[in-house]
């Protein structure tokens, strides 16, 4: 049984479509879309390849209609794509991003997993990475094999014993320096973290498509050529 874990795809259809790779199940920790703006391609593969998805605060966003808050950084580059999420998606697709539930378990072959986002104390927004303490900590009462999450963008694998916690990073906005799409596979319980390059070249140029103004333009594919810094 091989598991292709994703998180964070983040409209970035020229990332996604450059994972290669030969699955029984997919699990998708959240985040499809905003950033990017080829969603409707993103979308579309996770539902012809069935994906077993989780909401994002992202999706959770794009499609309860939330007008994005007005800043700097990744808030101002959401606020350059969520309009145009709302141009690109038809009812059917927000409907099928308002479906991702928070939070869910799933059994597959021999192991079970807990899926969410961020953390199970806020599973849209808690930013955490590997401290191993405070996922201890918010994992009290959970007996999951694996517990897969994304948010941070930032891959991650925790040993707790009887449990392992894994960010597979993301898939199209990495933020560890490495501009490399990020993912894990999962084969008979052993976790192997991978990394591809992929077109950056058209992921930046669907921005130019698509409207988006140029100066976001830049600053987007600064984040996207350098694994996450903004200038
Ligand atoms: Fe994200």
């Amino acid at each position: 049984m091989r598991i292709l874990v994703l998180a964070d795809i983040h409209s970035n259809w020229a990332a996604l479509s450059a994972i290669d790779e030969r699955f029984d199940v997919c699990l998708f920790v959240g985040d499809a879309v905003d950033y990017g703006t080829a969603p409707r391609e993103c979308l579309d593969w996770l539902r012809a390849n069935k994906a077993i998805c989780v909401r994002g605060n992202h999706d959770h966003a794009v499609a309860q209609r939330i007008k994005p808050r007005p800043g700097a950084g990744f808030r101002r580059l959401t606020a350059a794509t969520r309009s145009i999420h709302w141009d690109i998606l038809n009812e059917k697709d927000l409907t099928y991003l308002a479906k991702f539930p928070v939070t869910r378990q799933v059994s597959i072959a021999d192991h079970t997993f807990l899926m969410l986002h961020a953390t199970p104390r806020d599973p849209l927004d808690e930013y955490l990475t590997d401290d191993k303490e405070a996922w201890q900590q918010r994992l009290t009462g959970n007996t999951t094999d694996f517990v897969c999450v994304g948010h941070t963008h930032v891959p991650f694998h925790l040993d707790l014993g009887e449990q392992q916690v894994l960010n597979p990073g993301s898939v199209g906005q990495p933020r560890d320096g490495d501009p490399r799409s990020s993912y894990v596979i999962i084969e008979d319980g052993r976790v192997e973290f991978r990394r591809i390059d992929y077109d950056i070249d058209a992921a930046v140029q669907s921005m130019r498509d698509a409207g988006m103004a140029p100066q976001l333009v830049e600053m987007s594919e600064n984040v996207l050529r350098s694994g996450g810094q903004m200038a």
